[in-house]
């Protein structure tokens, strides 16, 4: 089932709350808190006292997407802001067990994320312990970038790779997700639809979500399972 996630990313700042509420009502199931720390990529956003102030503004869940070195250090304080998902990159983490570890035993639904120019072959070993894995399909750090193309082919073989294993870990694609995208990416495989600009970069969540959401759905998936 293919569910928009729309990313904060993109939304007025100082009104977050009437902001999700918005993106909710247009079909965003899942809430994207992009956390960025300067270091790992270059920007900075917001941390876990944003991500408490969220949980007191909506029910969904809320989907932290951490482009932070060392992100063990602030997994418990993540779950304690009551985020429900939280991904680390593969690039981030030197013992990347250990961190999905951290995230489970808190509680919370671990992801992992690749960038571009990083294979997800590299991400076998360690696919039966995830709760979803975030292909990026731009350089992670901006929002509004343009979607590149050979992402498509890495959902697939992402696809691919959960078909042979028998797993159920669910595919998330982020960045440059918009209406002339979208259907290549629910067409390659991803289920989970990260978008920023495309939901809130013209200041109409509702609408824009919706809209984006009814293309995605429109779209026939490619079967991955055999069937
Ligand atoms: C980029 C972030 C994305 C960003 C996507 O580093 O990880 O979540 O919000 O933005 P759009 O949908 O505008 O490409
Ligand atoms: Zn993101």
């Amino acid at each position: 089932m293919v569910e928009l996630v729309p990313s904060i990313l993109s939304a007025d700042f100082a009104h977050l709350a009437g902001q999700i509420a918005a993106a909710e009502r247009g079909g965003g199931t899942v809430i994207h808190v992009d956390v960025m720390d300067g270091h790992f990529v270059p920007n900075l956003t917001v941390g876990p006292p944003v991500v408490a102030s969220l949980r007191k503004a909506t029910r969904l869940p809320l989907d932290c997407h951490l482009m932070i070195d060392n992100p063990n250090e602030f997994i418990a304080a993540f779950a304690e802001a009551g985020a429900n998902w939280v991904s680390v990159h593969y690039e981030a983490c030197t013992h990347l067990h250990r961190s999905l570890e951290m995230i489970l035993h808190h509680g919370m639904k671990p992801g992992v994320v690749v960038n571009p120019a990083t294979r997800v072959d590299l991400l076998i070993d360690i696919l039966p312990m995830v709760h979803h894995v975030l292909i990026m399909s731009v350089n992670p750090g901006f929002g509004g970038q343009e979607f590149i193309p050979f992402s498509l082919d890495k959902i697939r073989r992402l696809a691919t790779l959960r078909r042979e294993l028998g797993l159920a870990f669910r595919i998330e694609v982020d960045g440059g997700v918009a209406h002339d995208t979208v259907a290549q990416v629910v067409q390659a495989g991803a289920e989970l639809l990260v978008a920023g600009h495309a939901v809130f970069g013209a200041g109409e969540p509702e609408r824009d979500a919706r809209a984006l959401l009814e293309a995605a759905r429109k779209t026939p998936a490619i079967p991955t399972d055999g069937s």
